[in-house]
C-alpha cells in the first residue's frame, strides 16, 4: 500500500517508523511519503495560512500550496506504482468529517493508495476539496467527537488501524477476529500468567481446558462489557447474530427485543 502524507509538521509523523508500521515499511508491505506543504509555497514566508473570508477567528488554510502539493502527491504515488492512470484516496482528518470507524479501516485497507491531507488552524479552503474531488475520492473522516489541533495525530491513529489490518502486518492474523468491534461488541477481559497476583485469580474457567465453556464466558464477558461502556453498540448489534445464551444474558441485564431491534427493558 502506498501513503502519501501531506502536512506542515512532518516531524509530527516520525512514529511511523516504529512498531509494526516501521516493520511494515521495512518489508516493502507499506510504502509511505511525508510531504512538507510549505515546499509548496512561493514566498519568504513560507506562508500557508491566511485570514477567513467573511471575517471571524482563526486562519484558514490558503488553497494554492494544497493544489500544488496534491499534484506533487499525484505525480509521485504515480511514478512509485508505476501506474500513470492511479488516483489516491484522499483522508482529510477534520472534526466535521465521518466517523472513522473499524468497518472504514476495512474499507481503507482494501485500497492501494491513501493520501492524507493535513489541516491545521481552522481548516483547508474548501476549493481545495473540490478540486481534488474532480481527480480523486475525498473522504473527510474524523477519530472522534472533540477538537485537535490538527490532523496529523489523526492520521496516526488512521495509519495505525489501517497498517495493522494488511496481509502480514500483524503477525497471528487470529489475533484480528476476537477483537473488540470485530463483531460490533468490544472485546473480553484477557488474563495471563501469574494463576494469582495480588490475591487475585484468573477466571478459573479459562483454566478449565473446555473450549466451549471458554468461548460461552468469553461471549457473555464481552456482551456485558458491552452493555455497560457502549449501550449505543448493543442497539445496534443484530439479532440475528445472537443465539439464545446470548438473548438470555441480555434479558438479565435488562435488555429486550422489540421489533427486532434490542432496547433497554422499562423499569
Ligand atoms: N482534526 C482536528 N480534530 C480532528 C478529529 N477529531 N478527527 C480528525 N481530524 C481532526
Amino acid at each position: 500500500m502506498r501513503l502519501d502524507v501531506v502536512t506542515i509538521f512532518p516531524e509530527y509523523l516520525a512514529p511511523l517508523d516504529l512498531s509494526l508500521i516501521g516493520r511494515a515499511r521495512r518489508d516493502g508491505v507499506l510504502d509511505l511519503a511525508v510531504h512538507d506543504l510549505r515546499d509548496f509555497t512561493h514566498d519568504r514566508h513560507r506562508t500557508v495560512d491566511d485570514s477567513p473570508a467573511g471575517g471571524g477567528a482563526g486562519m484558514v488554510m490558503r488553497p494554492e500550496p494544497w493544489g500544488e502539493a496534491l499534484d506533487a502527491v499525484l505525480a509521485a504515488g504515480r511514478s512509485a506504482l508505476g501506474d500513470d492512470t492511479a488516483v489516491p484516496t484522499l483522508v482529510v482528518p477534520t472534526p466535521s468529517g465521518t466517523p472513522f470507524t473499524q468497518a472504514a479501516a476495512h474499507e481503507l485497507a482494501g485500497l492501494p493508495w491513501l493520501a492524507f491531507a493535513c489541516g491545521r488552524y481552522e481548516g483547508i479552503d474548501e476549493r481545495v476539496l473540490e478540486d481534488a474531488a474532480e481527480r480523486m475520492p475525498v473522504r473527510p473522516l474524523s477519530i472522534g467527537d472533540y477538537v485537535l489541533g490538527g490532523g496529523e495525530a489523526a492520521v496516526l491513529v488512521v495509519v495505525e488501524a489501517v497498517a495493522r489490518l494488511l496481509p502480514g502486518v500483524v503477525g497471528n492474523p487470529e489475533s484480528l477476529v476476537e477483537e473488540s468491534h470485530a463483531a460490533g461488541l468490544l472485546e473480553y477481559p484477557v488474563y495471563t500468567r501469574p494463576a494469582t497476583w495480588r490475591g487475585r485469580s484468573v477466571p478459573e474457567v479459562l483454566s478449565s481446558g473446555n473450549h466451549a465453556l471458554v468461548a460461552r464466558w468469553r461471549r457473555d464477558e464481552a456482551l456485558r462489557r458491552t452493555a455497560r461502556r457502549r449501550p449505543d453498540l448493543v442497539e445496534r448489534l443484530d439479532p440475528a447474530g445472537l443465539d439464545a445464551a446470548d438473548l438470555a444474558l441480555l434479558d438479565d441485564l435488562g435488555w429486550v427485543l422489540e421489533h427486532g431491534r434490542l432496547c433497554r427493558a422499562e423499569p
